[in-house]
């Protein structure tokens, strides 16, 4: 991804990047009983490209919403009821979302993404090095929101306008190399 000022200094260019990707209406919404209550395939498109190949990690109730591993990602789950698993092949379980990122460095990634809902924004936004979110050009009604988030700490980088949304991408200012 092309935003090139990430680290303060050498050693942190090798540490794992953890990036939220969301898609968020005007009125703050993401989701609604469970789903995402909107048909957007451009912005499906956009998640798919942008998290094709990297681990992708998820709050339980977003993984029953899918239902199925998203392919050519590892899939991984943060859930407290569901038993934890390193053993399986399409998809992993994990207590908590530090253990979830432990993970990802220790098996050399790079980049993971952050993918929802609610409740893991909220536990990632203070980790986050990246937010790229889809503002999609509609109000809509739902009971799940994108959670407050400081917009002091982070500058945006880029704005890509589309016919249905525009995607900003965010970075967290301290992590910007002083020029
Ligand atoms: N528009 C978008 O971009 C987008 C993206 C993703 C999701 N969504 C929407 O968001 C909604 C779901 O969000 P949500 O907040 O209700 O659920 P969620 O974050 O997907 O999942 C919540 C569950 O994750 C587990 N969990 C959360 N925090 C944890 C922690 N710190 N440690 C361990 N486990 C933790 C718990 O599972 P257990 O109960 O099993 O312990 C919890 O019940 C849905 O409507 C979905 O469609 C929208």
């Amino acid at each position: 991804m092309g935003y090139p000022l990430l680290g303060k200094n050498f050693k942190d260019q090798f540490r794992l990047e953890k990036i939220i990707i969301a898609a968020v209406s005007k009125n703050g919404v993401i989701g609604n009983e469970g789903k995402i209550p909107w048909d957007c395939k451009a912005e499906l498109q956009h998640f798919k490209k942008t998290t094709s190949g990297f681990p992708i990690i998820m709050g339980r109730k977003t993984w029953e919403a899918i239902a199925t591993p998203l392919k050519n990602r590892v899939n991984i789950i943060i859930s407290r009821s569901l038993k934890s698993s390193k053993k399986k092949n399409d998809y992993l379980i994990f207590s908590s979302l530090k253990k979830s990122l432990a993970y990802c460095e220790s098996n050399n990634h790079k980049k993971c993404f952050i993918i929802g809902g609610t409740q893991i924004y909220k536990t990632a936004l203070p980790l986050a090095d990246v937010l790229i979110i889809s503002e999609m050009k509609f109000e809509v009604e739902g009971d799940a929101k994108f959670p407050e988030f400081k917009k002091a700490e982070w500058k945006m980088l880029s704005s890509e306008e589309l016919s249905e949304f525009t995607i900003h991408t965010y970075i967290r200012k301290e992590n910007l190399q002083e020029c």
